[in-house]
């Protein structure tokens, strides 16, 4: 049986969400208590959208918060519109999916229009944004605080965009500037998701908390290739591309688990989560919330109710009441 709660009232444009009923159902004697929260937001259940996957436009963003989504990262915008790499640009493999799209948007003005239109959601809007530079980022962050985000994602991560993403992502000191640079421009609250495309993860963890960040999401797609035998060529025009899916799995868990604990800031996890026992294991390992991306492929857009579902029940079978009793268990 399903019960709901109110949070208390949010201030307007610190990040705090509007009212949100928390996803709580009762077992018997057991309650359980599956919203959580990211600093300051506020989310019904643990799965927010990932970037990059049915959230070109408004009408795709509310279908995704229709089917369940305790949160939405948009797709990641650029100041300027930008194409992208031609076609083939998404490969589906054995055990996951290639791609590389090369951050095709509208550029922020014109997708402006398209986060007004989510205004009146309770679930938070998350702006997922790219730059090469300190200034653009900020600029951009403005922009998606000025049109009603709840929070920003900064893009440092994709794997193979020229002078964006990790050659952005894997420079200490400039990911430093760029962080606090957008930190003094909003209100909101600054996310940074992380690749696990190097060897210092965990001092650039640091660096990014240093810095003023909220929260750290993690991980990006692993740079990979796919190779035509016939062709004996690469086969995405761009040659390398970002790897999602199942197999990224045990990467993205590691990744948390070595961030946990470094920094005290919330952790999102986000890899290869296609089951609630896959959003567990992330839990487990210190994530307060997760992302799922490929899994909308896979379960279909209904994967988000599905997956609060699989939780909830292995939260019963385990006598565990909240997220929060799960988070960093595995240090326990
Ligand atoms: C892309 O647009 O190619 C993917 C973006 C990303 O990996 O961050």
């Amino acid at each position: 049986m399903l019960t709901s709660v109110v949070f208390p009232p949010p201030s307007l444009n610190t990040g705090e969400n509007d009212f949100i009923h928390a996803d709580i159902s009762r077992c018997g004697d057991l309650v359980v208590d599956i919203s959580t929260t990211i600093g300051p937001l506020r989310l019904k259940n643990p799965t927010m959208l990932a970037s990059g996957i049915m959230d070109e436009d408004a009408g795709s963003m509310q279908r995704m918060i229709d089917c369940g989504a305790g949160a939405i990262v948009t797709k990641s915008i650029g100041v300027q519109p930008r194409d992208g790499y031609a076609n083939p640009t998404v490969i589906e493999l054995d055990h996951g999916i290639l791609n590389a799209m090369g951050l095709p948007n509208p550029g922020i003005d014109l997708y402006g229009e398209e986060i007004k239109k989510l205004q009146a959601t309770k679930v938070p809007i998350i702006g997922s944004i790219y730059a090469a530079d300190a200034n653009e980022f900020a600029r951009l962050a403005e922009k998606m605080q000025r049109f009603g985000a709840n929070a920003v994602e900064l893009n440092v991560s994709c794997p193979h965009a020229k002078h964006y993403g990790l050659e952005v992502g894997s420079d200490p000191a400039l990911l430093h500037e760029i962080v606090s640079f957008v930190k003094h421009h909003v209100s909101i609250p600054v996310f940074v998701k992380v690749s696990p495309n190097i060897m210092n993860l965990v001092e650039m963890a640091q660096t990014i908390e240093n810095a003023g960040a909220d929260a750290i999401v993690a991980i990006n797609t692993v740079k990979a290739m796919k190779i035509d035998l016939e062709t004996t060529r690469p086969l995405l025009a761009n040659k390398t591309g970002g790897y999602s899916g199942k197999a990224i799995k045990p990467i993205g868990v590691r990744c948390v688990y070595d961030i946990a604990q470094a920094v005290k800031i919330p952790l999102i996890g986000v890899g290869g989560i296609t089951t609630g026992e896959d959003a567990i294991e992330y839990f487990m390992a210190g994530a307060s919330a997760v992302q799922i991306g490929s899994a909308v492929y896979y379960r279909g857009p209904d994967v988000f109710n599905v997956v609060c579902e699989e939780i909830k029940t292995w939260m019963k079978d385990h006598e565990y009441s909240t997220i929060t009793e799960l988070i960093g268990a595995a240090f326990q």
